[in-house]
């Protein structure tokens, strides 16, 4: 089978290795991939946001089944056209993926049917929205209800820079008509996990649990970035606490999305927060996580593309989606100044890797037979290995294997994690 990925970051790097694994794939090819998954992948100069250009490829390769990973093609229809033209696809339509599309939808959603979440108070009109946090309490959260590249939340410790992150959202328009609407949201505490699970729209077979380090500094600190890091298992994650949110979280999810006639097919991402209340919905994605995608697929037992067919085909079971015992850490490797500005264009060398060593291309380009960095997250290090302490130390040592000018990386992927399991 000719197989079609669509995107082009490490998440995608994972996608397509994986599949290069699965029973029946002659070829990949990824729109637009990038110049690591070159190696692993023919690779086109097609936006993933350009559904037209996507179709027109379709038309003049044979493309036997299409996964689209990214948020926006799936929220802009990317799915609904590619089957209209008879290919079969891993992902939810439209009508589905509003569900990380607008967090207006997923939120009204979750009151309706019940599914635990922070409260909330979404406005259209921004003095009505600065009126009621000025009799709030702090800091509180404002979120634009539309995507926005992920740095549509903000979290204000007062008055004044809730004030000013609504009027530069509604106002200002900085995520444009994702601003239209927001959410200002009740601020929990607890320990965050990431739940990918895959979903036929009856059956929900959950991923492997996972904790991503969103801050680009060590001990949590700097700005909100995509990502720079991840291990798995996430062990705050416990078999308890996955059975609890199995029953009020994910299940009642998915049978929500079926009554309100948007059937969920593809890998739904419960982003959880452990509160002292217990598990609540933080936000849903429509998609796989980035960089959750680098540890948890490597420890899939399953056959990956068997397992989205089956998506696709409603004849999920829960016995496909199996993972090994160990565990996994990624290690994100970044242009120093990400997320802010930082330069790239610079030769990155790569040494060999092991079974269990896996490097994925972010933000990297080939230039003759070169690869450069090319992008704020340039590459990710992944190791697995029985324990978490071998695959955090493992992700590192590979990480240090990697070079490239003005390469930086956190220091302190897995430690919180690994402070848990002791
Ligand atoms: P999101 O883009 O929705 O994943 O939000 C980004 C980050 O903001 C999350 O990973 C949380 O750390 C934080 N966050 C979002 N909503 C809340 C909330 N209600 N209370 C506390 N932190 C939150
Ligand atoms: N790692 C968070 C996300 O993919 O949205």
């Amino acid at each position: 089978m000719n197989i079609l990925v669509i995107g082009g970051g490490g998440r995608e790097h994972a996608v397509v290795k994986a599949l290069k694994k699965s029973k029946g794939v002659e070829k990949i090819y990824a729109l637009p991939g990038n110049g690591g998954i070159a190696a692993d992948a023919e690779c086109f100069p097609v936006k993933a946001t350009d559904l037209d250009g996507i179709a027109d490829f379709t038309k003049s390769h044979r493309v036997d089944f299409a996964v689209v990973t990214p948020d926006d093609p799936l929220v802009l229809g990317c799915v609904d056209k590619l089957e209209a033209l008879g290919i079969p696809c891993f992902g939810p339509r439209a009508n589905a993926a509003i569900i990380e599309g607008s967090k207006v939808f997923s939120k009204d959603l979750m009151k309706k049917y019940g599914i635990p979440t922070a409260a909330s108070e979404t406005f259209d009109n921004a003095d009505e929205a600065i009126a009621y946090l000025k009799t709030g309490s702090f800091p509180a959260v404002i979120k634009a209800d539309g995507l926005a590249l992920g740095k549509g939340v903000v979290i204000a410790q007062n008055f004044e820079e809730a004030e000013a992150a609504v009027r530069e959202i509604m106002c200002d328009k900085v995520f444009g008509a994702s601003g239209n609407k927001i959410l200002v949201e009740e601020f929990l505490t607890g320990p965050e996990v990431s739940v990918l699970s895959f979903t036929d729209g009856k059956t929900v077979a959950p991923m492997i649990s996972s904790m991503d380090h969103k801050r680009a500094l060590d001990h949590d600190e700097g700005l909100n970035t995509g990502g720079m890091g991840t291990v798995a298992p996430n062990p705050y994650f416990t078999e308890e606490i996955a059975r609890e949110c199995m029953d009020k979280i994910f299940l009642p999810t998915v049978h929500a999305m079926n009554a309100e006639g948007r059937t969920f097919k593809g890998c739904l991402y419960f982003g959880l927060m452990l509160t002292p209340k217990g598990p609540k919905v933080i936000e849903y994605n429509c998609r796989f996580g980035d960089p959750e995608t680098q540890v948890v697929l490597p420890l899939l037992e399953g056959d990956l593309l068997e397992i989205m067919q089956a998506v696709r085909a409603g004849t999920l079971t829960k016995d496909m989606v199996k993972f090994k015992k160990g565990a996994a850490c990624c290690v994100v490797l970044a242009s120093e100044g990400y997320p802010k500005k930082y330069e790239s264009g610079f030769e990155i060398t790569l040494p060999q890797t092991r079974e269990d060593e896996y490097i994925y291309a972010a933000g990297a380009k080939k230039e003759g037979e070169k690869l450069l960095s090319a992008g704020g997250r340039v590459l990710g290090a992944v190791k697995t290995a029985e324990s978490l302490q071998e695959a955090v130390n493992g992700a590192y040592a590979l990480a240090e294997k990697i070079h490239f000018k003005n390469a930086y990386m956190r220091k302190d992927i897995g430690k919180r994690a690994l402070a848990a399991l002791k």
